[in-house]
């Protein structure tokens, strides 16, 4: 029996598109966060029949055969026979808000499941395996300020997370402002390629990529708050841009998205440190440093449903083999 724990990550350079679907490559780099407030936790162990365990509940179906066939991809990619598995994971952040479970996810999965079957990989490798089960999980591996590589390999194999800095190197806050309940629309899966097929728009977002994770990379290095705002909101507005273009139209955001943006930016033009991202679904993620949360929350007080600081968190780890 293994148990793992990971983050969540948040993106401040977007991860939209894919290269490869049956491998799950991402059609461009994308760098983030990874948050140490938004954990998954994961124990798997052998069982009489595959089962899925969702917050102590059976999982949903859709939700359990994701599991199940991705425990068969990472057996077949370790070379390992496989005995049936009980799986059981929890969030500690609630799923259906659309907040980013997929990438904690898979991670926690990942470490568990290998560790379970008794197979030990590098940081890159598990990185390489979660990607195949999300694309963003392939980030939350590592703690910290992260870089995801599109690679040019056919195979995948450089298609891995790298650190760009450790958890400590930069003490922002993420503020997940939540706008309204339930899971979202459509997911960042299906989003994307249709963005991907239809939007007359996505060569464009794909081609502005490189510039941004440049730009967003030394801003990170050099701690450059204002430099990381003009990047992160940038990669935001456009990879929304493309999907809102696709027909039919992608849309996240609800009428408190659109408001929260306003509120934002006013209070960067008045002076305060703070940007915003968002990722596929209506929430407001707020980046700044510790001192400015209190005027965040109170700027977005009348408008959210829930609010959620996070600091930089650590990688994903084994806590119980
Ligand atoms: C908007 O990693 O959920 O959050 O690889 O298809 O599982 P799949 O997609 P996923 O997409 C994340 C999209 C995003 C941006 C990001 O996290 O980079």
């Amino acid at each position: 029996m293994t148990t793992a724990t990971a983050h969540s990550n948040i993106a401040l350079v977007k991860y939209w598109g894919k290269r490869d679907r049956r491998l799950n490559l991402p059609a461009t780099g994308s760098l983030s966060l990874t948050l140490g407030e938004l954990t998954t936790t994961t124990t798997v162990r052998e069982f009489s029949a595959d089962t899925v365990l969702l917050d102590e509940r059976p999982a949903p179906d859709p939700f359990a055969r994701k599991v199940v066939a991705f425990l068969d991809l990472l057996a077949d990619d370790l070379g390992l026979e496989r005995p049936p598995l009980l799986v059981q994971t929890a969030n500690n952040f609630p799923t259906a808000a659309g907040l980013a479970s997929s990438a904690s996810g898979f991670a926690a999965l990942t470490v568990a499941a290998v560790a379970a079957l008794g197979a030990s990989r590098s940081p890159e490798e598990l990185s390489r395996l979660a990607r195949q089960g999300s694309g963003s999980a392939a980030r939350s591996l590592h703690g910290g300020w992260v870089e995801m590589a599109a690679g040019v390999r056919d195979d995948g194999a450089d298609a891995v997370a790298h650190l760009v800095a450790p958890a400590d190197h930069w003490d922002l806050r993420c503020v997940v402002l939540v706008t309204a309940e339930g899971a979202k629309s459509v997911g960042s899966t299906d989003g994307m390629e249709r963005t991907a097929q239809t939007s007359p728009y996505y060569d464009a977002w794909v081609s502005g990529v490189p510039t941004d994770l440049a730009d967003a990379r030394t801003a990170v290095v050099e701690r450059d708050f204002e430099r990381l705002a003009v990047v992160a909101e940038r990669s935001c507005m456009r990879m929304h841009a493309s999907a809102m273009a696709a027909d039919p139209a992608v849309v996240y955001w609800n009428g408190a998205s659109i408001e929260l943006i306003h509120r934002v930016r006013a209070l960067r033009a008045a002076g305060h440190p703070v940007f915003f991202t968002i990722d596929a679904g209506p929430h407001i993620k707020v980046f700044c440093p510790p001192d400015v949360v209190p005027i965040v929350r109170d700027a977005a007080d009348d408008v959210v449903v829930d609010s959620i600081e996070s600091r930089p968190g650590g990688p994903a780890i084994i806590t119980v083999d």
